[in-house]
């Protein structure tokens, strides 16, 4: 016995002996947001978001024109959905709380007790099905009065993200040990604030793009700082953030040029947010880089907002563990004639770079998404070296079809060459991830791509007014994973 070990190690290499097993503490999970599943957008005593106003207004700006009104009906529905999780059998189920569904005017002074008992009910549902909740506090829902304020360009907004943070915390932090207090403010920050394709379509790009990630790090520090100064001690969990960026692989590594603008793109997306918080202040190279640029154009301070020392210390060291969105990953060549644009500012001749794609990458059904598992990583290693080894959960990873069908074998090929590689970084880099989650469990409103794109382990059919969920063929190959804890990578 001894002898055949040995020999495996020496002529098979670690990974038949080692990498398909996860290790013991590893823990599996799917992921929604409210404002995608729930519905029920004006029942019930909820106010109306950020959302709900977009894409009345602006139907146009939704590929089909749909928004969330009835979605995938959880709100009506999430004791068929607590099934399909325990049967599952997944660790922990990561879902957001909708701000204005508790809190209809945005404000304290008015609390919306069927909103409360809504996620009361479903904690308690969760808990005697022994799942888990890694709850979101914000995932773009933003009550609409904040966005007539200036949203996320609006530093008073932290406040009142806090108060609201102190609320949740207080009401349901008796089944919630795993927060998280926003999601992928990056997203937010570019989509929402810089190019107008996210609700509120905003196009200040440049400009609003930092005051955008400024505000959201203010709100994040004073919901952590909330949460340990007034309720750790008794209640005792984990408060986060998650954070998102493609990975950025040099166009070409012999190039000086392609690798410093590959290290540029990380430190402009994920450092925006993750160096203040993990190691304090922006990235040297965003304030080198916006400073200077802003100067050449003739603005009288930076376009970048700057923390005061108090600030710095203020948001250094509030996560608890880092929530890592991945998806997929980008070509970086080094842009010198960015570099000599002027006008108009933008964040992308900011960074000064070109992003390629490989045309050997599968694409999805969005015209984002390609299937580069080795992305993920790099990622988990660049993140885990930059930020000092943090304990990473994947709160996010996933793959859309069209919807024409139930089997999805282009799903099950893109999450097992992915999870093999969340493996890979465990066991062969020795980086501390511990948790896993799918995006997402069941079709549902995917933003402005409405619902042309899918990106569930269940079907839903939004033609029935039942929303008849049907599983994929995926979710009996991640059940399999989730019940055995090992993975076949052989080919991966
Ligand atoms: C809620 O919105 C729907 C459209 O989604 C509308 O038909 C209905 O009348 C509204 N209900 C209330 C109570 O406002
Ligand atoms: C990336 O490299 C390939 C060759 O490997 C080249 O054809 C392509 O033009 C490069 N992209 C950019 C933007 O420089
Ligand atoms: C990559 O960069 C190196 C160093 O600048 C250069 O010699 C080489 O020609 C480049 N390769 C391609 C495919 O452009
Ligand atoms: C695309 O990826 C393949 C496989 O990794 C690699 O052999 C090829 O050189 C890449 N092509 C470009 C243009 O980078
Ligand atoms: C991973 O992180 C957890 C939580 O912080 C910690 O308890 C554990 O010791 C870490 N494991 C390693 C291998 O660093
Ligand atoms: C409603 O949907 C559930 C699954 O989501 C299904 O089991 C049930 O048969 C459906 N009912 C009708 C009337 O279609």
């Amino acid at each position: 016995m001894y002898l055949f070990i040995l020999f495996c190690v020496l002529f098979l290499g670690p990974h038949l002996v080692f990498s398909e097993t996860f290790p013991e503490y590893f823990k599996f999970a799917v992921s929604t947001s409210a404002y995608q599943v729930e519905g029920a957008w004006n029942l019930s005593g909820k106010g109306p978001s950020v959302w709900d106003w977009y894409t009345h207004t602006y139907p146009e700006k939704i590929a089909d024109g749909s928004n969330g009104d009835i979605a995938c009906d959880s709100y009506n529905k999430y004791e068929e959905d607590i099934s399909f999780l325990q049967d599952l059998g997944v660790d922990y189920y990561r879902m957001s709380i909708s701000w204005p569904r508790i809190f209809p005017s945005g404000y304290f002074n008015e609390i919306n007790l069927e909103g409360v008992e809504y996620y009361l009910n479903l904690f308690k549902l969760l808990k005697a099905a022994g799942i888990e909740p890694l709850v979101t506090l914000y995932h773009w829902d933003l009550p609409l009065v904040y966005h007539n304020m200036g949203g996320w360009t609006n530093p008073l907004l932290a406040d009142w993200f806090g108060e609201y943070a102190r609320r949740c915390y207080e009401l349901f932090g008796s089944y919630v040990k795993y927060w998280i207090t926003l999601n992928e403010p990056q997203t937010t920050c570019t989509n929402a604030y810089s190019y107008g394709t996210f609700a509120p379509g905003y196009s200040l790009n440049g400009v609003a793009t930092y005051i955008c990630a400024y505000v959201h790090l203010l709100a994040h520090a004073k919901a952590y700082h909330i949460y340990h100064d007034e309720f750790y001690a008794e209640q005792q969990g984990k408060v986060s953030i998650v954070l998102v960026t493609y990975w950025g692989e040099p166009n070409n590594s012999s190039s000086e040029a392609d690798v410093a603008a590959a290290k540029n793109f990380l430190q402009f997306s994920m450092g925006l947010l993750a160096h203040p918080i993990f190691i304090g202040n922006w990235p040297q190279v965003v304030i080198d880089e916006v400073d200077q640029k802003s100067e050449l154009q003739g603005y009288t301070r930076s376009r970048l907002p700057k923390f005061t020392d108090e600030q710095v210390a203020y948001i250094k060291g509030t996560a608890d563990f880092f929530g890592l969105n991945y998806y997929s990953t980008y070509m970086i060549s080094d842009n010198t004639n960015a570099a000599e644009i002027l006008y108009p500012p933008s964040y992308g001749t900011d960074i000064k770079i070109t992003l390629g794609l490989n045309s050997s990458w599968p694409n999805s059904a969005s015209s984002w998404l390609y299937n580069v598992p080795w992305g993920l990583r790099k990622l988990i290693n660049w993140v885990s070296n930059q930020y000092n080894k943090p304990e990473i959960i994947i709160t996010e990873n996933g793959y859309s079809d069209d919807g024409s069908s139930i089997d999805d074998a282009g799903r099950i090929h893109y999450l097992n060459g992915h999870m093999c590689e969340v493996l890979r970084a465990i066991s062969d880099d020795g980086c501390n991830v511990t948790g896993y989650t799918q995006w997402t469990m069941m079709d549902n409103f995917e933003w402005n791509a409405g619902y042309t794109e899918r990106f569930g382990l269940i079907h839903v059919d939004f033609g029935s007014d039942n929303r008849t969920r049907t599983p994929k063929s995926f979710y009996e190959w991640f059940k399999n994973v989730v019940k055995t804890n090992t993975i076949n990578c052989t080919g991966f």
